[in-house]
């Protein structure tokens, strides 16, 4: 057994059960991001609902590992992107647990191609699990906070929503299109959203994610070679781990962060510093 690294140690002494008695979805939480976004929500005390779209086992997996810190949790498998499947999970968790507390958007993919190569298809897919798959989820999740309402004992808000955005909602990346114009949306998704909601005390913030070694992009940093290119768009010359993202998550979740509405918490190491310009310009 090799010690927790300082950054674990941290999260393990986290003070109270941040989200003690919350019920938390997480989307696409089979991998990645979101599979160590469930597993941190679980161990700030929250119930969480593993949502994934294929490979069950990996799902079942997230929910023995939340479980394993005393709060429940099952996985449920949809596809964002389609309105009754949306619909029935949430449905579904207002009958198993009662209520959703925290909805965390975080499904998404990309299909990389060239502008001019780039098909309908490759277009559509990605505009669909990305962008109106938050739509969905978010509708539904404000459809149950406005149920609900405020419950003080369990948090001061009556719901927050966390869109898992990217560094490409500001950044243009040529080759990805669909993608960046998917992002570019969630941005404008996530402030309206916030805009629209707050008055009836709903948060809705989005969590950037820069480089973070996760399947989407293992590409961009498992040759040594691919590491070092990428390490030069990162000022803090460190790829990012899934764990950086669950930590900023679930502090925007959390009461801690009550007076935090409609804004973008960058997790990228500075990607978004414009890295270029250290030495030129
Ligand atoms: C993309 C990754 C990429 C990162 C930084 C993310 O949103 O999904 O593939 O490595 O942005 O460019």
């Amino acid at each position: 057994m090799t010690s927790p690294s300082p950054a674990d140690a941290a999260r393990q002494r986290m003070p109270l059960p941040l989200l003690q008695g919350q019920k938390a979805l997480v989307t696409g939480a089979s991998s990645g991001i979101g599979r160590a976004t469930a597993v941190e929500l679980g161990q700030a005390g929250a119930d969480v609902v593993v949502n994934y779209v294929a490979g069950r086992e990996a799902a079942e997996d997230v929910v023995r590992e939340i479980e394993s810190f005393g709060v429940r949790a099952y996985a449920h498998e949809a596809d964002v992107s389609r309105e009754d499947q949306v619909v029935a999970m949430f449905a579904r968790m207002v009958e198993e647990f009662g209520t959703v507390d925290v909805l965390v958007a975080n499904a998404g993919l990309q299909r990389d191609a060239a502008a001019a190569e780039m098909t309908l298809d490759q277009w559509n897919k990605v505009l669909d699990v990305n962008l109106t798959g938050q739509f969905l989820c978010a509708r539904e999740a404000v459809r149950e906070f406005d149920r609900r309402g405020v419950v003080p004992e369990v948090s001061r808000a009556a719901g927050k929503i966390i869109c898992m955005s990217s560094v490409h909602q500001i950044i243009p990346w040529s080759g990805h299109l669909n993608y960046a114009a998917s992002k570019g949306g969630v941005l404008m998704l996530m402030q309206t959203l916030a805009q629209e909601c707050a008055p009836r005390g709903i948060r809705v913030n989005a969590v950037a994610p820069g480089a973070i070694r996760t399947p989407i992009n293992t590409s961009a940093w498992d040759t040594p070679e691919a590491e070092a290119e990428l390490l030069k768009l990162i000022p803090y010359r460190r790829v990012g781990d899934p764990p950086d993202i669950a930590t900023a998550v679930t502090l925007l979740a959390s009461d801690l962060m009550d007076y935090v509405v409609g804004t973008t918490l960058y997790v990228d190491g500075g990607m978004t510093l414009f890295p270029g310009f250290a030495t030129g310009g």
